[in-house]
């Protein structure tokens, strides 16, 4: 217990204590993909945290896989997180944003033009995911070509710019639950 309240050092950061809060989905953007006002808040009421892992955050719109997620892909989005990492540094909190591409967990609802979600393989999940319109079934996804798998990747990589000019002191990419790339890791989804 004394020593959970003592400054630690990960990598270049000193954090204030040792407390880190799990990335969280909180579904509070608008539709744009935008976070506002109470996003802001929830992040700086936690600014105690010696370091706060935002919710899951998309990098490009084909990365979006809930309904009322933030993105990290236009200038609207950029500013808006701005004004997130002010609110957290003010409190004198540290917060990395969550890289998050949902690819085949997601649905054509929350892609652009209604397109189909994307994955290594058109393998469809098992389950339903929560839509505007409620819990609707996943739908087979689109196999990436490797051309385009480059730009998934090349995505990432201007997300990770684009978060930093957000002002957040670093990204965590995420590769578990499922998503974009434990997709390309488990044999269930990739053929
Ligand atoms: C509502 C909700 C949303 C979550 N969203 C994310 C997320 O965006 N990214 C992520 O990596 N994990 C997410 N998680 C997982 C949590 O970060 C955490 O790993 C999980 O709840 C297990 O933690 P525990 O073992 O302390 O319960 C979410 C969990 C919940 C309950």
């Amino acid at each position: 217990m004394s020593q959970l309240f003592t400054p630690v050092r990960v990598g270049r950061l000193t954090l204030q204590n040792r407390l880190i809060m799990a990335p969280m989905t909180r579904s509070r953007a608008d539709d744009a993909g935008v976070p506002g006002d109470l996003v802001s808040l929830y992040y700086a009421q936690r600014a105690g945290a010696g370091l706060i892992i935002s919710e899951g955050v998309f990098p490009s719109a084909m990365g979006k896989g809930y309904v009322r997620t933030p993105g990290i892909a236009t200038e609207a989005q950029i500013a808006a997180w701005k004004k997130v990492t002010e609110a957290v540094h003010a409190q004198g909190g540290r917060i990395f944003m969550q890289v998050m591409h949902c690819g085949r967990i997601s649905h054509p609802s929350l892609l652009p033009n209604g397109a189909q979600p994307v994955a290594p393989s058109a393998i469809k999940p098992a389950g339903q995911t929560w839509t505007g319109s409620g819990m609707q079934e996943f739908v087979t996804p689109r196999e990436l070509s490797l051309d385009e798998i480059a730009g998934v990747i090349a995505d990432y990589r201007m997300a990770t710019r684009r978060a930093l000019e957000a002002g957040f002191d670093g990204v965590e990419l995420h590769a578990a639950s499922g998503y974009l790339p434990e997709q390309f890791l488990s044999s269930g989804s990739n053929q």
